[in-house]
Protein backbone atom coordinates (compact mmCIF):
# COMPACT_ATOMS: atom_id res chain seq x y z
CA UNK A 1 0.00 0.00 0.00
CA UNK A 2 2.77 2.52 1.03
CA UNK A 3 4.78 1.33 -1.94
CA UNK A 4 1.99 1.80 -4.61
CA UNK A 5 0.98 5.57 -2.47
CA UNK A 6 4.93 6.66 -3.29
CA UNK A 7 5.21 5.58 -6.61
CA UNK A 8 2.26 6.97 -7.45
CA UNK A 9 3.03 10.27 -5.96
CA UNK A 10 6.42 9.99 -7.83
CA UNK A 11 5.18 9.24 -11.39
CA UNK A 12 2.89 12.52 -10.98
CA UNK A 13 5.98 15.09 -10.67
CA UNK A 14 7.44 12.65 -13.33
CA UNK A 15 4.94 13.96 -15.83
CA UNK A 16 5.20 17.79 -14.89
CA UNK A 17 8.78 18.00 -15.21
CA UNK A 18 8.42 16.54 -18.52
CA UNK A 19 6.41 18.79 -19.61
CA UNK A 20 8.18 21.51 -18.37
CA UNK A 21 11.49 20.02 -20.66
CA UNK A 22 9.82 20.30 -23.35
CA UNK A 23 8.46 23.66 -23.13
CA UNK A 24 11.97 25.12 -22.06
CA UNK A 25 13.51 23.94 -25.30
CA UNK A 26 10.69 25.38 -27.41
CA UNK A 27 11.96 28.80 -28.11
CA UNK A 28 15.71 28.06 -28.75
CA UNK A 29 16.02 28.18 -32.82
CA UNK A 30 19.96 28.20 -34.16
CA UNK A 31 20.86 31.61 -34.70
CA UNK A 32 20.12 32.64 -30.97
CA UNK A 33 22.43 30.01 -29.98
CA UNK A 34 25.56 31.90 -29.86
CA UNK A 35 24.46 34.74 -28.58
CA UNK A 36 22.82 32.85 -25.91
CA UNK A 37 25.61 30.82 -24.50
CA UNK A 38 24.96 31.05 -20.78
CA UNK A 39 21.35 30.21 -21.39
CA UNK A 40 22.48 26.74 -23.54
CA UNK A 41 24.47 25.89 -20.78
CA UNK A 42 21.58 26.13 -17.99
CA UNK A 43 19.23 24.33 -20.69
CA UNK A 44 21.77 21.46 -20.50
CA UNK A 45 22.33 21.26 -17.24
CA UNK A 46 18.61 21.15 -16.40
CA UNK A 47 18.07 18.52 -19.27
CA UNK A 48 20.22 16.41 -17.29
CA UNK A 49 18.75 17.28 -14.40
CA UNK A 50 15.56 16.15 -15.63
CA UNK A 51 17.51 12.71 -17.27
CA UNK A 52 18.70 12.32 -13.46
CA UNK A 53 15.43 12.35 -12.37
CA UNK A 54 13.58 10.19 -14.78
CA UNK A 55 16.11 7.86 -14.67
CA UNK A 56 15.80 7.00 -10.87
CA UNK A 57 12.25 7.33 -11.55
CA UNK A 58 12.72 3.72 -13.80
CA UNK A 59 14.70 2.58 -11.45
CA UNK A 60 12.30 2.78 -8.93
CA UNK A 61 9.51 1.60 -10.50
CA UNK A 62 11.07 -1.50 -11.36
CA UNK A 63 12.29 -2.06 -7.85
CA UNK A 64 8.68 -1.20 -6.57
CA UNK A 65 7.30 -3.42 -8.94
CA UNK A 66 9.49 -6.72 -8.03
CA UNK A 67 9.22 -5.72 -4.40
CA UNK A 68 5.32 -5.63 -5.00
CA UNK A 69 5.51 -9.02 -6.79
CA UNK A 70 7.29 -10.67 -3.89
CA UNK A 71 4.80 -9.43 -1.77
CA UNK A 72 2.19 -11.49 -3.30
CA UNK A 73 4.86 -14.67 -3.45
CA UNK A 74 4.40 -14.87 0.08
CA UNK A 75 0.45 -14.51 -0.13
CA UNK A 76 0.68 -17.70 -1.72
CA UNK A 77 -1.34 -20.49 0.08
CA UNK A 78 0.69 -22.98 2.16
CA UNK A 79 0.15 -25.58 0.44
CA UNK A 80 1.70 -23.86 -2.44
CA UNK A 81 4.78 -22.99 -0.66
CA UNK A 82 5.50 -25.64 0.94
CA UNK A 83 5.08 -27.39 -2.78
CA UNK A 84 2.92 -29.87 -1.84
CA UNK A 85 0.50 -29.20 -5.25
CA UNK A 86 2.63 -31.79 -7.52
CA UNK A 87 2.03 -35.18 -9.35
CA UNK A 88 4.65 -37.00 -7.51
CA UNK A 89 3.39 -36.29 -4.26
CA UNK A 90 3.90 -38.68 -1.30
CA UNK A 91 1.42 -40.86 1.34
CA UNK A 92 3.94 -39.31 4.22
CA UNK A 93 3.28 -35.54 2.96
CA UNK A 94 -0.57 -36.21 3.27
CA UNK A 95 0.11 -37.87 6.36
CA UNK A 96 2.06 -34.96 8.00
CA UNK A 97 0.25 -31.83 6.10
CA UNK A 98 -3.22 -32.82 5.95
CA UNK A 99 -4.53 -30.30 8.41
CA UNK A 100 -2.14 -27.25 8.05
CA UNK A 101 -3.24 -24.35 6.27
CA UNK A 102 -2.38 -21.00 5.75
CA UNK A 103 -1.79 -18.22 8.19
CA UNK A 104 -4.89 -16.04 6.73
CA UNK A 105 -8.00 -18.75 6.21
CA UNK A 106 -10.18 -15.60 4.38
CA UNK A 107 -8.10 -14.95 1.69
CA UNK A 108 -9.70 -16.59 -1.45
CA UNK A 109 -7.44 -17.52 -4.09
CA UNK A 110 -10.40 -19.15 -6.44
CA UNK A 111 -12.17 -15.89 -7.63
CA UNK A 112 -15.57 -18.06 -9.04
CA UNK A 113 -18.20 -19.25 -7.17
CA UNK A 114 -17.61 -21.74 -4.24
CA UNK A 115 -20.92 -24.31 -3.88
CA UNK A 116 -20.23 -26.46 -0.25
CA UNK A 117 -22.65 -29.39 0.29
CA UNK A 118 -22.79 -30.49 3.66
CA UNK A 119 -25.17 -33.22 5.14
CA UNK A 120 -26.31 -33.41 8.77
CA UNK A 121 -24.80 -37.15 9.01
CA UNK A 122 -21.06 -35.59 9.18
CA UNK A 123 -20.59 -33.08 11.26
CA UNK A 124 -17.25 -32.85 10.59
CA UNK A 125 -18.65 -30.43 7.23
CA UNK A 126 -20.73 -27.87 9.77
CA UNK A 127 -17.35 -27.29 11.50
CA UNK A 128 -15.49 -26.94 8.19
CA UNK A 129 -18.33 -24.86 6.84
CA UNK A 130 -17.54 -22.52 10.12
CA UNK A 131 -13.99 -22.43 9.64
CA UNK A 132 -13.60 -21.81 5.75
CA UNK A 133 -16.89 -19.81 5.53
CA UNK A 134 -14.98 -16.81 3.69
CA UNK A 135 -13.81 -19.43 0.91
CA UNK A 136 -17.73 -20.68 0.33
CA UNK A 137 -20.20 -18.06 -1.46
CA UNK A 138 -22.77 -20.84 -1.48
CA UNK A 139 -23.59 -23.62 0.99
CA UNK A 140 -26.00 -25.60 0.55
CA UNK A 141 -26.98 -28.33 3.50
CA UNK A 142 -28.70 -31.39 2.74
CA UNK A 143 -32.46 -31.31 4.71
CA UNK A 144 -35.41 -31.16 2.77
CA UNK A 145 -37.94 -33.51 0.60
CA UNK A 146 -40.67 -32.36 -0.87
CA UNK A 147 -43.28 -35.87 -0.59
CA UNK A 148 -46.44 -37.00 -0.86
CA UNK A 149 -48.64 -37.70 1.96
CA UNK A 150 -51.63 -39.49 0.76
CA UNK A 151 -53.07 -36.46 -1.88
CA UNK A 152 -50.93 -33.70 0.11
CA UNK A 153 -47.77 -32.51 -0.72
CA UNK A 154 -45.62 -31.85 2.36
CA UNK A 155 -41.90 -30.70 2.88
CA UNK A 156 -40.18 -32.62 5.35
CA UNK A 157 -36.67 -31.86 7.10
CA UNK A 158 -37.26 -28.98 8.78
CA UNK A 159 -35.42 -30.60 12.25
CA UNK A 160 -32.44 -31.07 9.95
CA UNK A 161 -32.31 -27.01 10.33
CA UNK A 162 -29.95 -25.63 12.85
CA UNK A 163 -30.48 -22.62 13.71
CA UNK A 164 -27.51 -21.63 15.72
CA UNK A 165 -25.11 -22.82 12.90
CA UNK A 166 -26.73 -20.63 10.52
CA UNK A 167 -26.48 -17.66 12.51
CA UNK A 168 -22.54 -18.78 13.03
CA UNK A 169 -22.44 -18.84 9.23
CA UNK A 170 -24.44 -15.37 8.89
CA UNK A 171 -22.07 -13.56 11.57
CA UNK A 172 -19.28 -15.27 9.67
CA UNK A 173 -19.18 -14.43 6.46
CA UNK A 174 -21.27 -13.84 2.89
CA UNK A 175 -22.22 -17.38 2.14
CA UNK A 176 -25.77 -18.11 0.68
CA UNK A 177 -27.56 -20.51 2.55
CA UNK A 178 -29.43 -22.86 0.26
CA UNK A 179 -30.66 -26.02 1.27
CA UNK A 180 -31.39 -28.79 -1.01
CA UNK A 181 -34.61 -30.42 -1.55
CA UNK A 182 -35.12 -33.12 -3.13
CA UNK A 183 -38.29 -33.46 -5.60
CA UNK A 184 -40.05 -36.74 -4.41
CA UNK A 185 -43.07 -36.02 -5.10
CA UNK A 186 -44.89 -38.32 -7.81
CA UNK A 187 -43.87 -36.48 -10.68
CA UNK A 188 -46.76 -37.50 -12.82
CA UNK A 189 -49.41 -35.63 -10.32
CA UNK A 190 -47.49 -32.62 -9.27
CA UNK A 191 -46.63 -32.05 -13.71
CA UNK A 192 -49.90 -31.81 -14.43
CA UNK A 193 -51.96 -30.65 -11.61
CA UNK A 194 -51.76 -26.94 -11.62
CA UNK A 195 -52.57 -26.48 -8.12
CA UNK A 196 -50.34 -28.95 -6.67
CA UNK A 197 -47.38 -27.41 -8.75
CA UNK A 198 -48.76 -24.02 -6.58
CA UNK A 199 -48.99 -25.66 -3.53
CA UNK A 200 -45.44 -27.23 -3.83
CA UNK A 201 -44.19 -23.44 -5.11
CA UNK A 202 -45.90 -22.52 -2.15
CA UNK A 203 -44.16 -24.54 0.40
CA UNK A 204 -40.84 -24.10 -0.74
CA UNK A 205 -41.26 -19.74 -0.38
CA UNK A 206 -42.61 -20.29 2.64
CA UNK A 207 -39.72 -22.15 4.87
CA UNK A 208 -37.73 -19.92 2.53
CA UNK A 209 -38.94 -16.65 4.22
CA UNK A 210 -39.43 -18.36 7.79
CA UNK A 211 -36.15 -19.81 7.91
CA UNK A 212 -34.49 -16.43 6.71
CA UNK A 213 -32.61 -18.81 4.09
CA UNK A 214 -31.01 -17.12 0.73
CA UNK A 215 -32.75 -20.00 -1.65
CA UNK A 216 -32.72 -23.37 -2.51
CA UNK A 217 -30.80 -26.13 -4.46
CA UNK A 218 -33.16 -28.37 -6.10
CA UNK A 219 -33.12 -31.50 -6.95
CA UNK A 220 -35.60 -33.56 -9.70
CA UNK A 221 -34.10 -34.47 -12.52
CA UNK A 222 -32.50 -37.77 -11.95
CA UNK A 223 -36.10 -38.72 -10.44
CA UNK A 224 -38.24 -38.01 -13.19
CA UNK A 225 -36.02 -39.37 -15.57
CA UNK A 226 -36.62 -42.51 -13.15
CA UNK A 227 -40.29 -42.21 -14.11
CA UNK A 228 -40.23 -41.61 -17.49
CA UNK A 229 -41.12 -38.34 -17.34
CA UNK A 230 -38.29 -37.01 -19.83
CA UNK A 231 -39.07 -39.55 -22.28
CA UNK A 232 -42.23 -38.21 -23.25
CA UNK A 233 -42.21 -34.81 -24.86
CA UNK A 234 -45.35 -32.89 -23.17
CA UNK A 235 -44.00 -33.94 -19.85
CA UNK A 236 -40.83 -33.14 -20.38
CA UNK A 237 -41.88 -29.37 -20.96
CA UNK A 238 -44.17 -29.63 -18.13
CA UNK A 239 -41.39 -30.38 -16.58
CA UNK A 240 -39.50 -27.63 -17.81
CA UNK A 241 -42.25 -25.26 -17.07
CA UNK A 242 -42.15 -25.70 -13.76
CA UNK A 243 -38.56 -25.11 -13.20
CA UNK A 244 -39.02 -22.00 -14.69
CA UNK A 245 -42.38 -21.26 -12.78
CA UNK A 246 -40.52 -21.78 -9.26
CA UNK A 247 -37.58 -19.51 -10.66
CA UNK A 248 -39.52 -16.90 -11.72
CA UNK A 249 -41.92 -17.17 -8.40
CA UNK A 250 -38.41 -17.30 -6.45
CA UNK A 251 -36.90 -14.41 -7.89
CA UNK A 252 -39.91 -12.44 -7.08
CA UNK A 253 -39.41 -12.26 -4.00
CA UNK A 254 -37.20 -9.84 -2.47
CA UNK A 255 -34.83 -9.93 0.63
CA UNK A 256 -32.84 -7.36 2.55
CA UNK A 257 -30.17 -9.49 3.65
CA UNK A 258 -26.43 -10.08 1.90
CA UNK A 259 -27.26 -7.05 -0.82
CA UNK A 260 -29.20 -9.48 -2.72
CA UNK A 261 -32.13 -8.68 -4.07
CA UNK A 262 -33.98 -12.25 -4.17
CA UNK A 263 -34.36 -15.77 -3.59
CA UNK A 264 -32.07 -17.70 -5.41
CA UNK A 265 -32.27 -21.18 -6.93
CA UNK A 266 -29.81 -23.24 -8.29
CA UNK A 267 -30.69 -26.56 -10.09
CA UNK A 268 -29.15 -30.08 -9.48
CA UNK A 269 -28.03 -31.48 -13.50
CA UNK A 270 -26.16 -35.12 -14.14
CA UNK A 271 -23.42 -35.26 -16.53
CA UNK A 272 -24.37 -37.30 -19.60
CA UNK A 273 -23.35 -41.04 -19.46
CA UNK A 274 -22.16 -41.77 -22.92
CA UNK A 275 -20.40 -39.25 -25.75
CA UNK A 276 -23.82 -38.39 -27.24
CA UNK A 277 -26.92 -37.31 -25.34
CA UNK A 278 -29.23 -39.17 -24.49
CA UNK A 279 -32.84 -38.56 -24.67
CA UNK A 280 -33.25 -38.31 -21.16
CA UNK A 281 -29.99 -36.34 -20.53
CA UNK A 282 -30.08 -32.54 -19.36
CA UNK A 283 -28.81 -30.89 -22.30
CA UNK A 284 -27.84 -27.88 -24.12
CA UNK A 285 -31.43 -27.10 -24.89
CA UNK A 286 -32.42 -27.56 -21.06
CA UNK A 287 -29.73 -25.54 -20.25
CA UNK A 288 -30.46 -22.58 -22.65
CA UNK A 289 -34.02 -23.54 -21.51
CA UNK A 290 -33.63 -22.38 -18.10
CA UNK A 291 -30.82 -20.00 -18.15
CA UNK A 292 -32.75 -17.37 -17.24
CA UNK A 293 -35.41 -18.65 -14.36
CA UNK A 294 -32.47 -20.50 -12.64
CA UNK A 295 -29.47 -18.77 -10.63
CA UNK A 296 -26.64 -21.73 -10.90
CA UNK A 297 -26.45 -25.25 -12.41
CA UNK A 298 -24.84 -27.80 -9.72
CA UNK A 299 -23.35 -30.00 -12.75
CA UNK A 300 -22.53 -33.65 -10.94
CA UNK A 301 -19.67 -34.75 -12.61
CA UNK A 302 -18.45 -37.26 -10.28
CA UNK A 303 -19.49 -41.05 -9.51
CA UNK A 304 -18.09 -41.64 -13.21
CA UNK A 305 -16.77 -45.29 -11.79
CA UNK A 306 -18.33 -47.88 -9.75
CA UNK A 307 -17.39 -50.97 -8.11
CA UNK A 308 -18.82 -53.01 -11.58
CA UNK A 309 -16.73 -50.59 -13.68
CA UNK A 310 -13.27 -49.43 -11.27
CA UNK A 311 -11.15 -46.39 -12.25
CA UNK A 312 -11.00 -42.70 -11.34
CA UNK A 313 -14.13 -40.61 -9.55
CA UNK A 314 -14.11 -37.84 -12.10
CA UNK A 315 -11.71 -38.11 -15.19
CA UNK A 316 -10.54 -33.92 -16.04
CA UNK A 317 -11.13 -35.32 -19.76
CA UNK A 318 -14.24 -36.61 -19.09
CA UNK A 319 -15.48 -33.37 -17.14
CA UNK A 320 -14.07 -31.00 -19.94
CA UNK A 321 -15.96 -32.87 -22.59
CA UNK A 322 -19.12 -32.46 -20.08
CA UNK A 323 -18.73 -29.00 -20.05
CA UNK A 324 -18.25 -28.42 -24.10
CA UNK A 325 -21.30 -30.69 -24.69
CA UNK A 326 -22.95 -28.66 -22.31
CA UNK A 327 -22.22 -24.82 -22.90
CA UNK A 328 -20.39 -25.35 -25.95
CA UNK A 329 -17.41 -23.57 -27.82
CA UNK A 330 -18.83 -20.45 -29.07
CA UNK A 331 -19.67 -17.41 -27.84
CA UNK A 332 -22.57 -17.78 -25.72
CA UNK A 333 -20.00 -20.31 -23.92
CA UNK A 334 -18.97 -17.95 -21.35
CA UNK A 335 -22.19 -16.67 -20.27
CA UNK A 336 -23.42 -20.22 -19.89
CA UNK A 337 -20.47 -21.55 -18.17
CA UNK A 338 -20.65 -18.74 -15.48
CA UNK A 339 -23.65 -20.33 -14.29
CA UNK A 340 -21.98 -23.99 -13.88
CA UNK A 341 -20.87 -25.44 -10.83
CA UNK A 342 -18.60 -27.88 -11.83
CA UNK A 343 -18.67 -30.56 -9.38
CA UNK A 344 -15.96 -32.16 -7.18
CA UNK A 345 -15.83 -34.50 -4.83
CA UNK A 346 -13.87 -34.60 -1.55
CA UNK A 347 -14.34 -38.49 -1.23
CA UNK A 348 -12.85 -41.36 -2.34
CA UNK A 349 -12.98 -45.47 -3.29
CA UNK A 350 -11.43 -48.33 -2.01
CA UNK A 351 -12.50 -50.89 -5.20
CA UNK A 352 -11.51 -54.80 -4.41
CA UNK A 353 -9.80 -55.00 -7.66
CA UNK A 354 -9.62 -59.20 -7.14
CA UNK A 355 -11.04 -62.35 -5.97
CA UNK A 356 -14.88 -60.65 -7.02
CA UNK A 357 -15.30 -56.45 -7.41
CA UNK A 358 -16.79 -54.32 -4.63
CA UNK A 359 -15.49 -51.90 -2.31
CA UNK A 360 -16.86 -48.23 -2.30
CA UNK A 361 -16.63 -44.36 -1.28
CA UNK A 362 -14.20 -43.51 1.65
CA UNK A 363 -13.76 -40.44 3.22
CA UNK A 364 -10.89 -38.56 4.76
CA UNK A 365 -10.41 -40.37 8.35
CA UNK A 366 -10.60 -43.79 6.57
CA UNK A 367 -8.37 -42.71 3.70
CA UNK A 368 -5.51 -41.35 6.47
CA UNK A 369 -5.71 -44.79 7.86
CA UNK A 370 -5.19 -46.58 4.50
CA UNK A 371 -2.03 -44.64 4.36
CA UNK A 372 -0.73 -44.93 8.12
CA UNK A 373 -1.39 -48.62 7.59
CA UNK A 374 -0.21 -49.45 3.80
CA UNK A 375 2.36 -47.00 3.03
CA UNK A 376 1.87 -47.16 -0.44
CA UNK A 377 2.86 -45.30 -3.29
CA UNK A 378 0.72 -42.73 -5.53
CA UNK A 379 0.75 -43.45 -9.26
CA UNK A 380 -0.60 -40.26 -11.55
CA UNK A 381 -3.00 -41.53 -13.97
CA UNK A 382 -2.33 -38.36 -16.63
CA UNK A 383 -5.50 -39.56 -18.54
CA UNK A 384 -8.15 -38.62 -15.69
CA UNK A 385 -5.63 -36.64 -13.73
CA UNK A 386 -6.46 -38.31 -10.86
CA UNK A 387 -3.89 -40.22 -7.91
CA UNK A 388 -4.71 -43.56 -7.12
CA UNK A 389 -2.63 -46.54 -5.16
CA UNK A 390 -2.94 -49.91 -4.90
CA UNK A 391 -2.71 -52.50 -1.91
CA UNK A 392 -3.70 -55.64 -1.02
CA UNK A 393 -5.53 -56.46 2.58
CA UNK A 394 -4.98 -59.03 5.05
CA UNK A 395 -6.77 -61.37 3.01
CA UNK A 396 -4.58 -61.08 -0.10
CA UNK A 397 -7.04 -59.05 -1.67
CA UNK A 398 -5.65 -55.84 -4.34
CA UNK A 399 -7.24 -52.71 -3.93
CA UNK A 400 -6.99 -49.82 -5.84
CA UNK A 401 -7.69 -46.51 -3.91
CA UNK A 402 -8.92 -43.37 -5.58
CA UNK A 403 -9.08 -40.20 -2.99
CA UNK A 404 -8.86 -36.26 -4.52
CA UNK A 405 -5.08 -34.89 -3.91
CA UNK A 406 -3.90 -31.38 -3.97
CA UNK A 407 -2.90 -31.46 -7.92
CA UNK A 408 -5.96 -33.34 -9.11
CA UNK A 409 -8.16 -30.70 -7.45
CA UNK A 410 -5.98 -27.36 -8.74
CA UNK A 411 -5.93 -28.67 -12.12
CA UNK A 412 -9.87 -29.32 -11.79
CA UNK A 413 -9.83 -25.42 -10.21
CA UNK A 414 -7.79 -24.34 -13.48
CA UNK A 415 -10.73 -26.02 -15.65
CA UNK A 416 -13.40 -24.69 -13.95
CA UNK A 417 -11.79 -21.24 -14.16
CA UNK A 418 -11.07 -21.74 -18.02
CA UNK A 419 -14.95 -21.86 -18.67
CA UNK A 420 -15.81 -19.06 -16.39
CA UNK A 421 -17.61 -21.64 -13.74
CA UNK A 422 -17.67 -22.06 -10.69
CA UNK A 423 -17.25 -25.52 -8.67
CA UNK A 424 -19.53 -27.53 -6.53
CA UNK A 425 -18.24 -29.66 -3.62
CA UNK A 426 -20.00 -33.22 -2.16
CA UNK A 427 -19.25 -33.00 0.63
CA UNK A 428 -16.84 -30.82 2.31
CA UNK A 429 -16.91 -32.85 5.61
CA UNK A 430 -15.33 -35.89 3.41
CA UNK A 431 -12.34 -34.08 2.62
CA UNK A 432 -8.94 -33.24 3.74
CA UNK A 433 -8.97 -29.62 5.59
CA UNK A 434 -5.67 -28.40 3.44
CA UNK A 435 -7.97 -29.13 0.32
CA UNK A 436 -9.55 -25.76 1.52
CA UNK A 437 -6.19 -23.68 0.82
CA UNK A 438 -6.17 -23.77 -2.60
CA UNK A 439 -9.71 -21.93 -3.25
C1 LIG B 1 1.55 -29.34 10.38
O1 LIG B 1 0.66 -29.30 11.47
C2 LIG B 1 1.01 -30.18 12.51
C3 LIG B 1 -0.10 -30.19 13.53
O2 LIG B 1 -0.97 -29.14 13.39
C4 LIG B 1 2.33 -29.72 13.10
O3 LIG B 1 2.72 -30.58 14.18
C5 LIG B 1 3.37 -29.77 12.01
O4 LIG B 1 4.59 -29.27 12.50
C6 LIG B 1 2.95 -28.98 10.81
N1 LIG B 1 3.87 -29.27 9.74
C7 LIG B 1 4.56 -28.31 9.18
C8 LIG B 1 5.50 -28.78 8.14
O5 LIG B 1 4.47 -27.15 9.48
C1 LIG C 1 -6.47 -11.87 5.45
O1 LIG C 1 -6.94 -11.77 4.10
C2 LIG C 1 -8.02 -10.88 3.96
C3 LIG C 1 -8.51 -11.02 2.53
O2 LIG C 1 -7.48 -10.89 1.61
C4 LIG C 1 -7.58 -9.49 4.32
O3 LIG C 1 -8.64 -8.59 4.17
C5 LIG C 1 -7.09 -9.49 5.75
O4 LIG C 1 -6.58 -8.23 6.08
C6 LIG C 1 -6.02 -10.53 5.95
N1 LIG C 1 -5.69 -10.63 7.36
C7 LIG C 1 -4.44 -10.60 7.82
C8 LIG C 1 -4.29 -10.75 9.28
O5 LIG C 1 -3.49 -10.47 7.08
Amino acid sequence: MAAKKRSSRISSSSSSSSSRQSEAFKPSSPDSVKSQTNRHRWLITIFFIVFFIISLLIYCQRYYYTASTAVVDVEKPYVYQRGLVKVDSTYREVIDENSNVSENISRRHFGNPVLAYITPWNSKGYDLAKKFSSKITHLSPVWYELKNEGSELVLHGRHNADRGWISDIRMKGNALILPRIVLEAIPLDLLKKKKLREKAINLIIMECKEMEYDGIVLESWSRWMAYGILHNSDMRNLALQFIKQLGEAMHSVNLERNGKTNLQLVYVIGPPRTDKLQEHDFGPEDLQALYDAVDGFSLMTYDYSSPYNPGPNAPLKWIRSTLHLLVGAGSKSRRLGEKIFVGINFYGNDFVMSGGLGGGPIIAHEYLSLLEQHKPVFQWEENSAEHFFLYSDNQHVQHAVFYPTLMSLAMRLEEARTWGAGISIWEIGQGLEYFFDIF
